[in-house]
């Protein structure tokens, strides 16, 4: 891993807007929200701020379906609410990342309304996948790909005999990157934003852009919505990762450096291999990319050496720097997934403390340095696209608006005193931000230690790691730190060194679902 560029060591703190701290109390978050908490973001001792999608949208994917890249939707403010965050973020020594959603506009943009009102084979339509059914009317879809959110990846346009293509939402129509009117038009959304000083963007469905040309039936086809393990895993799968997507990132990495300050782009990209997800973060291409196989690890000690072990090498060979995930708004949080409750907590915090051990970046995700778990959302409640294309549950639950103080809901989340947009459960108030200052053995009080002693001791340690697997225990030793972590079911012994910090009691000991941090020198 080469290079001083900040985000190779970052701390990255995901906010999803909708649920972090609402300025007028409609229940729903907003930007003057996230300006008034950056804050406690920078007491927290993270180094940038990821922003999910607040541009002008009808809100059917709460955000990832834009209908004008360049504006920022009334629910979450004004351009103005946008700049005051970037530069209060930067008086704070934050850095800001944007969210950039390329694969597909809302169907209120204003492209998208243009091509549905242009005849069949126009420039407007030519913009967008539209092509024409198959069967005698034109009445089945043009191939068998179906909807990341469940049900066909098509919609039919009226009567016609011509269909668009949708991997997500039919209210999300996907664009055409062949088409060369899109990649200008994101040159100069890169700008607009670049122009107002964000200092990176988080490429949603980065893999997804470019489709197989012939747009060919999948073979093999999954039955099943699989969410955000997404086709890429999937033997054949002629809509992600095809190999042209790669110059559009290299076009962007040219606009990132046309400007100071080390501006960078992370890839959300799902892919069924290590070394594809590298090719994303090659020199000439974007900065970074989720390390999904990190959130698909089960708590398991030869697991999580498994992924680093696949991880380090692979990006080392592009020069590439790794990333860390556990949780996001798209994915069970990691408590509730090691099993939920004071166990899942316990994991939870492990877990974290590894990934703060490993060279490169690591991303959070609001509300985890609260130790809150998934929120198991009443069907009247739920919001999540795919809950209305499928009926299963979604994403919902790991989206509940964070709790920042008092014994109720909406427990300081805005100035209202109703339930916020997806109700809280009400016994949140020991988990409250509040609440866990006021003690120091809270999870949020782990969080801070954690982040000040990473930067410490571990932000400029290199990149060298020594792993060892035994009994279902990790050790990882980093400059002269050493982690242990025991995935197991019984007491390990404890590294040798001076204690540094503990995920919970290690007196004599390392217990189970517990990690440590020692100094050797
Ligand atoms: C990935 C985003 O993280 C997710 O929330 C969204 O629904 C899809 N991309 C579609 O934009």
């Amino acid at each position: 891993m080469s290079g001083r560029e900040w985000w190779r060591q970052a701390v990255v703190y995901q906010v999803y807007v909708r649920s972090f701290a609402d300025s007028d109390g409609d229940g729903v978050g907003d930007l003057p929200g996230i300006t008034s908490r950056l804050p406690y973001l920078r007491d927290l001792g993270v180094d940038a701020v990821w922003v999910t999608p607040f541009y002008r949208s009808p809100q059917h994917d709460h955000g990832y379906d834009v209908a004008d890249y360049t504006d920022v939707d009334p629910l979450f403010g004004t351009l103005a609410d946008a700049d005051a965050l970037v530069s209060r973020a930067h008086d704070l020594g934050l850095k800001v990342i944007v969210d950039l959603v390329p694969n597909h506009t809302s169907h209120e943009h204003a492209w998208f309304q243009a091509a549905m009102a242009a005849r069949p084979g126009s420039p407007e339509r030519a913009r967008y996948l539209f092509r024409t059914g198959r069967g005698a009317d034109a009445g089945e879809p043009p191939n068998n790909w179906l909807s990341v959110f469940g049900g066909p990846a098509w919609t039919r346009v009226g009567d016609t005999d011509q269909w668009h293509l949708h991997l997500f939402d039919s209210t999300q129509p996907d664009l055409d990157w062949r088409n060369p009117e899109v990649a200008a038009m994101f040159a100069d959304v890169l700008r607009f934003w670049l122009d107002r000083d964000v200092d990176g963007f988080r490429v949603d469905v980065a893999h997804g852009l470019l489709k197989e040309e012939s747009l060919r039936d999948q073979r093999g086809q999954r039955t099943e919505v699989d969410h955000f393990e997404m086709g890429g895993l999937a033997e054949d799968a002629p809509m992600w990762d095809q190999p042209e997507v790669h110059e559009v990132y290299r076009q962007w990495h040219r606009i990132l450096a046309e400007y100071a300050g080390d501006r960078m782009a992370v890839a959300e990209a799902w892919t069924s291999t290590v070394e594809a997800n590298a090719a994303y973060v090659r020199p000439d291409e974007l900065h970074q990319a989720f390390n999904f196989d990190w959130v698909l690890a089960p708590w398991s000690a030869p697991a999580f050496a498994e992924v680093i072990e696949r991880t380090l090498p692979a990006m080392a060979a592009v020069g590439g720097t790794p990333t860390w995930v556990l949780s996001n708004h798209d994915v069970q949080r990691h408590a509730t997934r090691y099993g939920g409750g004071a166990v899942g907590r316990a994991r939870a915090r492990a877990a974290t403390l590894l990934s703060l051990t490993l060279p490169g970046s690591a991303y959070l995700y609001q509300g985890e340095e609260l130790g809150l778990e998934d929120v198991e959302v009443a069907p009247e409640h739920r919001q999540d696209p795919s809950w209305f294309r499928t009926g299963q549950p979604g994403r919902d639950g790991c989206r509940v608006p964070m709790p920042w103080s008092g014994d109720r809901p909406p427990y300081g989340f805005g100035p209202g005193t109703g339930q916020p947009w997806i109700p809280q459960p009400d016994d949140w108030a020991p988990l409250t931000v509040a609440a866990q200052e006021a003690d120091p053995a809270s999870t949020l009080a782990f969080y801070r230690r954690a982040l000040a002693l990473r930067r410490e001791w571990l932000r400029d340690a290199g990149d060298d790691v020594t792993l060892t697997v035994l009994d279902d225990v990790l050790t990882v030793r980093r400059g002269q730190v050493t982690l242990a972590v025991n995935c197991g079911s019984r007491a390990a012994p404890l590294p040798a060194g001076e204690t540094l910090l503990a995920t919970g009691p290690a007196d004599g000991g390392l217990p189970p679902d517990t990690a440590i941090w020692v100094r050797t020198s």
